[in-house]
């Protein structure tokens, strides 16, 4: 197939922007974990302060980088055979989903631990709304994509659903998260804040690279010349599928 000049300067853009993702990604992941290691202690697994540090980096690392890069593969793998690039999505997913049940643990154990309260906070209701609905998305992914158990005509039907649900829950997961910075932010340095000290604008900073993280993410998602060329099977399914949504015959030329 030939590649025109637009299709070449359009793919280095991509390239580049998905540089830059990269860089905001693992930038806000490595600040996550010198917050929570400088500021705060370190890591550790005994229902301590420590045990609570794992919570936002296996947050950060699972839900908003790791989700957001599965979500990533299609674009970036654009002329591998499809399946191969299904299951690298539900790997990076799977292990997203892991690290994030680890992060999930850590914060209940820990609160346990100390004897506090649950689920009383914005942030945690919105947390958790967010990794229910994110491992519904898995889950449904597995049956609709990976082990197909439903007609194609299903599987049609709900891709755009799953595309469109995958975005809300970046958002979820990034507007989950600033709210789990602030908080935090509140509880270790609330007397200080508006003085600017290091802590309170490492996290600031946190938080702006995780919203661009997000924003970036899902202008490549959404733009149209990134997207997946069509293999033959599935433009044939679209043909088959329009047809049959505008009333005509699936055989009809
Ligand atoms: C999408 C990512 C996140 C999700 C799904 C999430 C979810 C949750 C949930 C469900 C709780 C409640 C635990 C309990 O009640 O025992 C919680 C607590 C907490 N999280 Fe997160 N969190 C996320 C990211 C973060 C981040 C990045 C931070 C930053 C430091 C953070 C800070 C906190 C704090 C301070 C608490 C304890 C106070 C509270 O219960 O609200 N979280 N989180």
């Amino acid at each position: 197939m030939q590649v025109s000049s637009a299709q070449y300067s359009d793919r280095a853009v991509f390239a580049w922007l998905v540089a830059g993702s990269q860089v905001l990604g693992v930038t806000a992941v490595v600040l996550t974990g010198v917050w929570m290691g400088h500021y705060h202690g370190g890591f550790a697994w005994d229902g301590t302060q420590q045990e609570f540090n794992l919570h936002p980096l296996c947050m950060v690392l699972g839900l908003v980088f790791l989700q957001g890069d599965a979500i990533l593969v299609y674009r970036v793998f654009h002329n591998e055979p499809k399946k191969n690039v299904k299951m690298l999505h539900g790997m990076i997913h799977l292990l997203a989903l892991i690290i994030s049940i680890v992060g999930m643990v850590a914060v209940f154990d820990s609160h346990r631990a100390a004897n506090y309260a649950d689920m009383y906070s914005l942030h945690s209701w919105c947390g958790l709304i967010t990794i229910v609905l994110f491992c519904l998305q898995w889950v449904m992914g597995l049956l609709f994509f990976l082990f197909p158990v439903a007609s194609s005509w299903l599987r049609a039907t709900y891709l755009p659903i799953h595309v469109f649900c995958g975005l809300v829950l970046l958002a979820l997961s990034v507007g989950s998260s600033l709210l789990g910075i602030t908080e935090k932010l509140f509880f270790s340095i609330m007397s200080s804040y508006s003085r600017f000290p290091p802590e309170g604008v490492l996290a600031n900073v946190l938080g702006v690279l995780l919203v661009c993280f997000g924003v970036l993410l899902c202008y490549m998602i959404t733009n149209e010349q990134y997207r997946r060329p069509r293999n033959p099977e599935e433009e044939s399914l679209a043909v088959h599928f329009k047809t049959l949504t505008e009333g005509g015959s699936p055989t009809e030329p």
